[in-house]
């Protein structure tokens, strides 16, 4: 018998004003993520797809899906956070405002003479890991990376492709995390981590607002496309670094009148799903190897800086297993009728499964209802990475691993 979804509702959400504040993810902060990232080459906004024929089978107004296989040619949105990140790191050692540091002066031969030699390094399950090589490169830097047990050959011949030191380690990714970190210290590298924990939160807060121009892209094309607001929200996530920095720009620009957001996890690496349900407002870890296709979301210990968002702003935690994923794969790659069709990986579809099943099963009712999504809906969606690990995608899409039933 498959493994169902579960889910639980937000208990933890504080009701007076006492919420984390979102501000370091609001319009003012981003737009400079967002400024830089436009002075990156190759820099364009990723589409937003309006699935129209998808919206009506599923009987809501709107799917809008942000297809960030198109991310800088990465294949990913991860880069967004590592590179802005990187760029804050060096405008901080030289003391300037990342205004003064556009890409194409922060390449310069003038600033290499000016920092020397920096070796940037993280622990990654791809995506991130590219991000930073591709970056370290453009920069003219060293960089090395240290992936999970479990990782793809694929996946580690991408960023060895990008210039990097890269290995598959021995360890799941919150161990390789730990073994990088001793290491850096140890060797004086720069460490780029995607997650943070106590002491470790400026190179990571740097990274979510990285990410925060995929969410100002996204609200820019629905207002575009003459919808002000998307009325929910779902997104997956690993640490929820992404998650964070998504929901923290819509708490910030909305306000009370926010979309609701579902947070999507792997049953595998569940730990937000977990810590809301044990209700006591305290993050939960995962531990094990956490197999799952979803690499991306193979991470059991949430980032403290976006737990406190998601604890505060969340409105659902749901825990999917594999099928789910390839479900959302599925729906992703055979659009319907004049449907745009977007090529999206293990763990850029589970969002669009999950949502699938909520507006589809019955046994989901409950969920469904305590959402509201209803035909007024217009849900936002972000399929964050592209086919990846190409063997993988088509062993899923075309061959039907992983299947629903
Ligand atoms: C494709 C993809 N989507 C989503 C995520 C989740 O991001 P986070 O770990 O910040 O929750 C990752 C993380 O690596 C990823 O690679």
């Amino acid at each position: 018998m498959r493994k169902e979804i579960e889910w639980i509702g937000n208990s933890m959400m504080p009701i007076s004003k006492q919420k984390t504040t979102v501000e370091f993810l609001g319009k003012q902060e981003i737009d400079k993520a967002k400024k830089f990232h436009m002075s990156c080459p190759g820099y364009e906004k990723t589409p937003l797809q309006s699935l129209n024929n998808l919206a009506q089978l599923l009987g809501v107004a709107g799917v809008y899906v942000k297809d960030e296989s198109y991310r800088f040619g990465l294949n990913a949105f991860k880069v967004l956070g590592g590179s802005y990140a990187m760029a804050r790191y060096m405008a901080q050692r030289l003391q300037k405002d990342i205004s003064e540091l556009p890409f194409e002066k922060i390449i310069s031969q003038e600033i290499k003479d000016q920092l020397g030699d920096v070796t940037f390094a993280t622990a990654t399950d791809g995506n991130h890991g590219r991000g930073v090589a591709w970056t370290a490169r453009k920069l003219g830097q060293k960089s090395i990376v240290y992936m999970p047990k479990g990782s793809t050959i694929r996946r580690l011949e991408n960023i060895r492709a990008e210039g990097a030191e890269a290995k598959i380690t021995d360890y799941n990714y919150d161990d390789t995390v730990r073994m990088i970190a001793e290491e850096s210290d140890r060797k004086g590298w720069v460490i780029v981590q995607d997650t943070a924990w106590k002491g470790y939160e400026d190179i990571p807060t740097w990274i979510m607002q990285g990410y925060g121009t995929m969410a100002a892209e996204a609200l820019e094309q629905l207002n575009d496309m003459g919808i002000h607001k998307p009325t929910h929200i779902f997104i997956q996530a690993g640490v929820g670094s992404l998650a964070g920095a998504v929901q923290g720009y819509f708490a910030s620009v909305f306000e009370e009148e926010r979309p609701k957001t579902v947070i999507v996890e792997s049953d595998q690496a569940d730990c937000f799903y977990k810590s809301a349900k044990a209700g006591d407002g305290k993050p939960r870890i995962v531990g094990g190897d956490m197999t799952t296709i979803m690499a991306g979301l193979a991470c059991g210990e949430p980032n403290s800086i976006g737990w406190n968002v998601l604890r505060d702003y969340s409105e659902m935690f749901m825990s999917c297993p594999d099928w789910v994923s390839a479900r959302g794969m599925r729906i992703l790659g055979n659009p319907l009728g004049s449907d745009c069709k977007v090529v999206s990986g293990e763990s850029g579809s589970v969002t669009i499964g999950a949502l699938s099943m909520l507006m589809q099963d019955e046994h989901l009712k409950a969920a469904r209802e305590a959402l509201g999504l209803n035909k007024d809906s217009r849900i936002l969606l972000f399929s964050t990475e592209g086919d990846t690990d190409p063997d993988k995608y088509r062993s899923i899409v075309w061959d039907g691993e992983c299947p629903s039933y």
